[in-house]
């Protein structure tokens, strides 16, 4: 949206002290002996992620998968597209799933799905930076949430608008 100007919703500060406080709850979760591996949804989690795993304090194996679903738009396209689902053998593993943001919630359906039917893992739960409820059309909630948001697009910290604008180290929205 380059005839709109980008204000800053959250500040890098703000940021990173809530994922470190949302990592000492997922600490608490877990605690500090068992494994547990962490995978991260490009491209979009991937600020988060590196981030919360900082703080995070258990024997932790990382791996990534890549989905997309908004293409180009600012809206969700109803559809999820599976770029890379390699992931090991995950039988009897703890698992977190760590996602940028909930929307309507069609892409963590589909990869829940696929984490619980085919990876058979003992538990898999769900850690998102941003959960937009009031867009939610699947029944889902995550079990860790960094921040709430109302139905606003967002950029920056992994977040995207037609591929550009990962990189801001703060959250912003176009006004
Ligand atoms: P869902 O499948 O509708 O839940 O959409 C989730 C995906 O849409 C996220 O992983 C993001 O990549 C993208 N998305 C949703 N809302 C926003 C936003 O406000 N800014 C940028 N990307 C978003
Ligand atoms: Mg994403």
């Amino acid at each position: 949206m380059p005839d709109k100007e980008l204000k800053i919703l959250i500040d890098e500060q703000t940021l990173c002290a809530r994922i470190k406080e949302l990592a000492q709850d997922i600490n608490a979760y877990y605690g500090e002996k068992d494994e547990l591996t962490v995978v991260c949804v490009l491209k979009g989690a991937v600020m988060f992620f590196c981030e919360l795993s900082k703080h995070l304090k258990m024997p932790l194996r990382m791996e990534f998968v890549s989905l997309s679903s908004y293409g180009d738009a600012q809206k969700s396209s109803g559809r999820v597209s599976a770029l890379n689902l390699s992931l090991p053998p995950l039988e009897n593993k703890n698992v977190l799933v760590v996602e940028d943001i909930m929307d309507t919630g069609l892409t963590l359906n589909f990869l829940l799905d696929f984490m619980r039917s085919k990876c058979k893992a003992k538990d898999v739960k769900l850690a998102v930076m941003f959960d937009k409820k009031c867009a939610r059309k699947f029944p889902l909630k995550p079990d860790f949430s960094a921040f709430d948001i109302d139905d606003k697009f967002i950029v920056g910290f992994g977040l995207d608008y037609m591929e550009l604008q990962r990189n801001l180290p703060y959250i912003g929205y176009y006004e």
